[in-house]
């Protein structure tokens, strides 16, 4: 089987995590490297957590980079009213004893798509370090394959403001910058993740395989269906980040349109707003894959027999 050449670029985040987990247990995919980035939390905790996950899956050979530590013209805002002051709390994890490498992400990006044919890029969190390797190396947009990102909503609209969603919302001008590379871009929006939900039969799965991995991520979903089900009342909390790496894996499970999607970057109401032309309403060129829906069962199969793997 010929692997598929990715880089997770990240914010762990429990989501995250399992999403980093779901990759290291997929056959299917050959992880080059992880970068870091500052959004959930700060980036000395991002690229911590990253190790401690990578630990935690047997695979202390993965290497892991520190990238940007704020948005490019903006302040950091980050989420631990979410994720907790740690960002991946919920278990007790130990420090991690792998190294960071020296390199800076954004470098270990550039150097990455130019040596290989094809990488894919799988952006978590806000697209500061995508960005900036775009903006430092312009002749790498030509050797990526295809950017898979979570972020951003449509009918679904914000969750970090009325209209946006957090991994935007946190870097506008860095989403800008990637919906307008030409790459090809699938966007995994709130849309599709709102429909990912860790109802208790799901976390349970997690929790009877048994294993220390299993166990842990059923205490990284207990952790944050608290939040998620008080806000949203709904049975389950949304696991964004893993609906990335299903996708590389199991594409049939997703639905979507191909269409023009702006992002606002100066409008105070509505900043970091991924505007969607779902209905083809302007002559804007299509530039993204925007899902808009998942089987969500066959998701959480997937999830649940390739973590069992571990
Ligand atoms: C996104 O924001 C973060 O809190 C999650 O990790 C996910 O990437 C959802 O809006
Ligand atoms: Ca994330």
């Amino acid at each position: 089987m010929t692997k598929r050449p990715i880089i997770i670029d990240t914010d762990p985040g429990q989501d995250d995590a399992v999403a980093i987990l779901l990759a290291l247990a997929s056959p299917e995919l050959e992880v080059l490297g992880i970068t870091a980035v500052a959004g959930n939390v700060p980036l000395p905790l991002t690229q911590k957590n990253t190790r401690i996950v990578c630990e935690l899956a047997g695979r202390s050979d993965i290497k892991v980079f520190a990238g940007c530590d704020a948005p490019l013209h903006r302040k950091l805002i980050t989420a631990e009213h979410v994720h907790g002051q740690t960002g991946l709390d919920g278990p007790e994890m130990p420090d991690p004893t792998m190294p960071l490498q020296d390199d800076h992400a954004v470098d270990f990006i550039i150097d990455t798509a130019r040596a290989t044919d094809g990488v894919t890029l799988c952006p978590l969190g806000p697209l500061t370090n995508i960005a900036t390797a775009l903006q430092k190396a312009p002749d790498i947009a030509s050797r990526i394959r295809e950017i898979v990102l979570m972020g951003g909503a449509y009918f679904e609209v914000g969750n970090i403001t009325p209209t946006a969603e957090f991994n935007i919302y946190v870097d506008p001008e860095a989403a800008d910058i990637v919906f307008k590379s030409g790459i090809p871009i699938t966007v995994m929006p709130l849309d599709v993740t709102h429909k990912a939900l860790t109802t208790q039969p799901r976390v349970d799965a997690f929790r009877n395989m048994g294993t220390p991995i299993g166990e842990a991520v059923a205490a990284w979903t207990d952790f944050f269906n608290r939040f998620d089900m008080e806000k949203y009342a709904s049975p389950g909390a949304p696991l964004h980040d893993p609906c990335v790496i299903a996708y590389l894996i199991k594409p049939e499970l997703f639905n979507g349109r191909h269409v023009n999607v702006c992002v606002e970057t100066s409008s105070e109401l509505t900043l970091g707003m991924t505007v969607a032309d779902w209905w083809g309403v302007t002559d804007r060129t299509p530039n993204a894959m925007f899902m808009g829906d998942i089987d969500a069962d066959g998701f959480f199969d997937l999830l649940t027999t390739r973590i069992a793997s571990l």
